[in-house]
């Protein structure tokens, strides 16, 4: 077969020539050629195989590109980037490797195109396109991996311990590629995943996180977090989660599963946004249930205080997994300690109650909203739709109530600073008196957010204070 079409990018021309001129073969290689057979749109990077040194074709390669772009060599892993028209393109010699027991880092030597497909991770990602002028866009698919696409089915090449042994972070890929591509993971290959699941503690957190993401940012989210869970990776990598596993039953109360309950939280959510920290706070929504969760016979089941102590777990494991402690922890943990309070609001729903949740949530109100809904799982059909149907209020109050007042972004009407100055006041707590007066008063849509109504209340507020107008 041949698939000259999938060389149309100017580059693969430019790369054919500059490995003549070296005399040596190359190969585009894993996932460009596994996209573009799954019409999985633009590429983003090329991966070339050179026979031979990658580095040195690399650096041919630019001397024959008009713009001469920089060549990036990284000597220890014998590979050189360059970037053409925002497209990476990695070089590297063909390799055969063998790995050290305790690190990633392969021993190399230099290999046939063969030897390189075979410890490449996925017969999908060891296809090859040759590039050579002799057979120029002909396959080169030793393992039949065309075939494993068709039937979409993840599978490695040599014995599936070997290649999740040589490199653990295999069994992350497995899942993640399972995940984004809706695939089946081989049965010898799940197993050999869930023999070597202990493996993935040599694998640095950064590295864990990056698929963890991008199984998040998949339409279906659940597909690749069951896999994880039922190979035993999950208790390793998220063990908060697992710890939501089970459903007690003590004389008859029996409370839902918020592991499966949490799942479908997710893949309710990936319906509704991209975001991935908004699809995180999906993830992590429940998980101070498991430590906060108690039995009384009067009230059976309870989870008290689990969205506070569930933003404190948010901190935890971002810091456990090596993810930044920055604004996009704090959305998660504001979205996790909010969780249940539109839930609750949905019950009666006030203009109070909605400035308020506006005011607390601030700019990600909405967000808020988007977890909630999915937050829905009622099997019952009835419920169902009355709890959507009680959101949708709270959404139309939210408007309403923003037009009126514009809480999102509240700022106090009256300064501190116009206070002092009315009262002829130095700071003191009267001037925090009289701004929490005036902003419970807008909260309670006693006074509209507004300047006039706000100054007259600080006037009766002073006074009741006894404090004097200075002339
Ligand atoms: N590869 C591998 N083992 C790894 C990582 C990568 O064998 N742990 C090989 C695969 O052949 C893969 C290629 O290197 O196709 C490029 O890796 P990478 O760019 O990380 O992944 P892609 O397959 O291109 O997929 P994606 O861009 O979705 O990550």
């Amino acid at each position: 077969m041949n698939y000259k079409n999938a060389l149309s990018n100017d580059i693969f021309e430019v790369i054919s020539k500059s490995a003549a001129q070296l005399n040596l073969e190359s190969f585009v290689i894993g996932g460009f050629v596994r996209d573009f057979l799954l019409e999985r749109g633009d590429a983003k990077d090329i991966d070339v195989v050179a026979i031979g040194s990658g580095i040195e074709l690399a650096q041919q390669v630019a001397k024959n590109l008009p713009k001469r772009p920089k060549v990036q060599v990284f000597k220890t892993y014998g590979t050189a980037m360059l970037k053409h028209n925002a497209i990476e393109i990695e070089f590297v010699g063909a390799r055969k490797e063998s790995y050290t027991t305790n690190s990633r880092n392969p021993v190399v030597e230099n290999g046939s195109l063969q030897d390189d497909q075979n410890r490449r991770d996925f017969t999908i990602n060891a296809l090859a396109l040759s590039l050579s002028s002799t057979n120029y866009g002909s396959l080169l698919d030793p393992f039949n991996g065309i075939k494993d696409l068709e039937n979409k089915i993840i599978r490695t090449p040599l014995n599936p311990d070997i290649t999740y042994s040589d490199d653990p972070l295999r069994m992350m890929r497995a899942i993640r590629f399972a995940t984004q591509l809706n695939f089946t993971i081989a049965p010898q290959s799940l197993e050999a995943i869930t023999r070597n699941a202990e493996r993935i503690s040599i694998i640095t957190k950064e590295r864990i996180v990056v698929e963890l993401h991008k199984i998040l940012e998949s339409p279906k989210p659940s597909i690749g977090f069951l896999l994880l869970e039922s190979t035993g990776l999950l208790k390793l990598i998220l063990p908060e989660l697992t710890a939501l596993k089970g459903i007690d039953d003590i004389e008859g109360q029996r409370h839902k599963d918020n592991f499966y309950h949490t799942l479908e939280v997710v893949d309710n959510i990936a319906k509704h946004t991209d975001n991935l920290w908004l699809r995180w706070a999906a993830l992590l929504h429940d998980i101070g249930k498991a430590p906060t969760k108690r039995f009384s016979k009067k009230v059976g089941w309870t989870f008290h205080g689990h969205e506070f102590e569930g933003s404190k777990m948010v901190y935890h494991i971002f810091k456990r997994l090596k993810m930044p402690l920055n604004d996009k922890m704090k959305f998660t943990q504001k979205m996790v300690f909010m969780s249940s309070r539109p839930i609750v609001l949905a019950q009666e729903v006030t203009d109070a109650a909605v400035r308020r949740l506006v005011f607390d949530a601030g700019v990600y109100v909405d967000d808020l909203m988007t977890l909630c809904e999915a937050d829905i799982t009622t099997k019952n059909p009835k419920k169902f739709a009355k709890y959507h149907h009680n959101f949708k209020i709270v959404r139309d109050k939210i408007i309403e109530v923003e037009e009126r007042d514009q809480i999102r972004n509240f700022q106090p009407p009256v300064s501190g600073e116009e206070i002092m100055k009315t009262f002829n006041l130095k700071p003191s707590r009267d001037i925090g008196t009289i701004k929490e007066a005036i902003k419970e008063a807008i909260l309670e849509g006693v006074i509209p957010n507004e300047y006039d109504a706000a100054y007259q209340l600080m006037l009766k507020k002073g006074k009741e204070l006894g404090l004097k107008i200075t002339d």
